[in-house]
């Protein structure tokens, strides 16, 4: 099917049609601050299993419910620590996903079946206005993860999700194009469960941030750089193209290369990117890795920042992509 099939424009029209879509039980896949999710009607079961089949995902890893707004949170959650109200009108609409106890609402098909569930507003027009027209439908929240196959690279373009997907969607399915993900690398992970906040996957909300928020001196110790099954992208092999990711050594000729825009390229490396800053290269970072694919480059050298804030999100990523596929 080709790909122009499936990527709408954002009309208020488009909008409109794709919240009914969810309603009715198929996929719409929309852009993010972070990366392009995968959406099915969270309180739908069968929509919410072919989520799993369209990725190729282990049925046992929970999914982020996305909502509106804040408001709503409550339907799907309960026992709201104080310090969660605070992260949550701090960054929301944001790049911030809260991990609480489930209310009935979240289902096992959601949950993975644990008794803990994701939510997240996510901070893009055309996220929101979807969100919202989708709640002004009736209906309560969209279950969506990262609009890739399991273990690849996240998809922050429209295209790159119909490259990824095309092949698995149904033809009601949709796209939302919204333009690339102003952030590129998907949203911190905060467990909400205890008494102390607790980063599972380091984002663009970084620990200063969560502290600053809360008033908190300490947040609770981080096993983010170990493998828990719970959080699948914290399992070892993951956001991995198919070229190899080699970290932190001098590239030759034929491989890919990013790195900061000071370094320059040798000869006969191929620059995929050279970002002046870390949200840049955040941002830029998996449009690279998925280009260096579709030139097919068999290895990548990648110089990883390292520094504080979002550069501690960018080498968790890239620690894992360099496990290769
Ligand atoms: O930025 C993002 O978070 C993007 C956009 C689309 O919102 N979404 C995303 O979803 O990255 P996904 O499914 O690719 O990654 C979410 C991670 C998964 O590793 C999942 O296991 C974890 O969140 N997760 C979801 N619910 C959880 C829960 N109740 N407890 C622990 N981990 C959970
Ligand atoms: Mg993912």
């Amino acid at each position: 099917m080709s790909q122009s099939q499936f990527v709408s424009k954002c009309t208020v029209d488009a909008l409109q049609t794709a919240a009914r879509t969810l309603l009715e039980g198929n996929l719409v896949a929309f852009p993010t601050e972070t990366v392009y999710g995968l959406g099915a009607d969270a309180l739908n079961k069968q929509a919410v299993a072919r989520i799993y089949e369209v990725k190729g995902r282990p049925a046992d890893h929970p999914l982020i419910v996305h909502i509106h707004s804040m408001q709503v949170m409550g339907q799907w959650v309960d026992d709201v620590p104080e310090y969660a109200i605070a992260l949550a009108r701090d960054f929301w609409p944001g790049p911030m996903t809260l991990i609480f106890k489930r209310s009935s609402l979240a289902q096992d098909f959601i949950t993975g079946s644990q008794d803990t569930v994701g939510v997240r507003v996510p901070n893009h027009v055309v996220a929101l206005a979807l969100l919202e027209a989708f709640h002004n439908l009736g209906g309560r929240g969209v279950a969506a993860p990262s609009a890739n196959r399991f273990g690849h690279v996240s998809p922050t373009t429209a295209i790159a999700v119909s490259d990824e997907l095309s092949d698995f969607l149904k033809p009601e399915d949709q796209v939302m194009d919204g333009g690339p993900s102003a952030v590129g690398v998907e949203s911190t992970i905060i467990d909400c469960t205890g008494e102390l906040p607790r980063i599972l996957r380091p984002g663009a909300i970084t620990e200063e941030m969560i502290k600053e928020s809360t008033g908190l001196k300490e947040l609770a110790p981080s096993s983010q750089f170990e493998s828990t099954p719970r959080v699948s992208g914290s399992l070892e092999k993951h956001y991995a193209p198919a070229a190899k990711v080699l970290l932190d050594q001098t590239p030759v000729a034929g491989q890919g290369f990013i790195a900061p825009s000071r370094r320059v390229t040798p000869t006969g490396v191929t620059r995929l990117a050279a970002p002046k800053n870390s949200n840049e290269f955040a941002r830029d970072l998996y449009a690279a890795l998925r280009k260096a694919d579709e030139l097919g480059l068999n290895e990548v050298v990648i110089e990883q920042p390292q520094g504080d804030g979002i550069e501690i999100a960018i080498r968790d990523r890239l620690m894992r992509a360099s496990k290769g596929r």
